[in-house]
């Protein structure tokens, strides 16, 4: 019997996910299938039901059902719990396993870049569900300091002081940040989804520095267009981190670790 995995969100029609682990699956000779499910925005549940009773084995889950998908859990990991939301589920003999690789997703993906984060200082903008789903992973890294600028600063406060016992935080807006000189600038606002650019301040970046938006699109986003302005000196969108997450959750699945390069390289064909 073949295995049966899927994508499950609203919209799904442009999810990368089944090109993805369909190359995953070719690479390491595992015999699976892989699908995109539409469920409707209040259906999750019942379209999570359906998939498990079919014989599925596990979902990767995206917006907006992310949060929703932890609640489903029976064991969640510390990870996906701190994130308030899981990206991969695996339903196991004694229940619903929630995992959530966006994270160490991201973590990796700056390994292949070669930004080392040890002693460095890394700012994330924005404070919603992107940003709380990285925080951990990038505190376990060891940066000199991780900040947090949000558009309403008191929502990144917020999540700077439940973060706080992980690691030193500091938050505000966006211009408490001017002249920062940060070696890492992370785009987690949904800005770029809606081709937005955003108000960045002068001096953000440090000689040498990476911007990073964890979204991706054709050609260059308005952040990474308006770091390039501002003198960042290398730039990467998030499709690196997609692949990333999907190996891990490829890995949860399977017991099986897929090269990303090559699944990286046909993407971006
Ligand atoms: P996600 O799950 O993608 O993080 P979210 O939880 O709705 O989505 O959070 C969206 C984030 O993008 C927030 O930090 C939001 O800022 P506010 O908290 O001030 O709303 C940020 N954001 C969205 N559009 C933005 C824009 N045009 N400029 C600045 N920040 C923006």
């Amino acid at each position: 019997m073949t295995d049966r995995y899927a994508v499950i969100g609203h919209p799904i029609a442009h999810s990368k996910s089944p090109l993805i682990h369909a190359a995953f699956a070719r690479q390491c000779g595992q015999d699976i299938v892989y699908e995109a499910i539409l469920a409707p925005l209040d259906g999750f549940r019942a379209a999570v039901a359906a998939f498990r009773a079919a014989g599925g084995k596990g979902l990767n889950v995206t917006l907006p059902f992310k949060p929703e998908a932890l609640k489903l859990a029976d064991k969640p990991t510390e990870r996906a719990r701190l994130a308030g939301a899981a990206n991969t589920l695996r339903f196991d003999q004694d229940g619903v396993f929630a995992d959530n690789t966006d994270g160490v997703g991201l973590v990796r993906d700056l390994m292949r870049l070669g930004q080392d984060l040890p002693g460095r200082r890394v700012l994330i903008l924005g404070a919603g569900g992107a940003a709380r789903g990285v925080i951990l992973p990038l505190l376990e890294a060891q940066p000199a300091c991780v900040a947090i600028a949000n558009r309403t600063a008191s929502k990144a406060q917020a999540l700077a002081r439940e973060f706080s016992p992980f690691g030193a935080l500091i938050a505000g807006g966006f211009d408490d940040f001017a002249g920062g000189a940060f070696d890492l600038v992370i785009n987690a606002t949904s800005a770029s989804l809606g081709g937005e650019g955003l108000a960045l301040p002068a001096g953000l970046f440090a000689p040498g520095a990476l911007a990073y938006d964890m979204a991706y699109g054709k050609g260059e986003t308005p952040f990474l267009a308006a770091a390039r302005r501002l003198g960042a000196a290398r730039l990467a969108d998030g499709l690196g981190m997609l692949v990333e997450q999907a190996a891990e959750s490829f890995f949860l699945w399977r017991g099986v670790r897929p090269q990303t390069a090559p699944v990286l390289a046909m993407l971006r064909k």
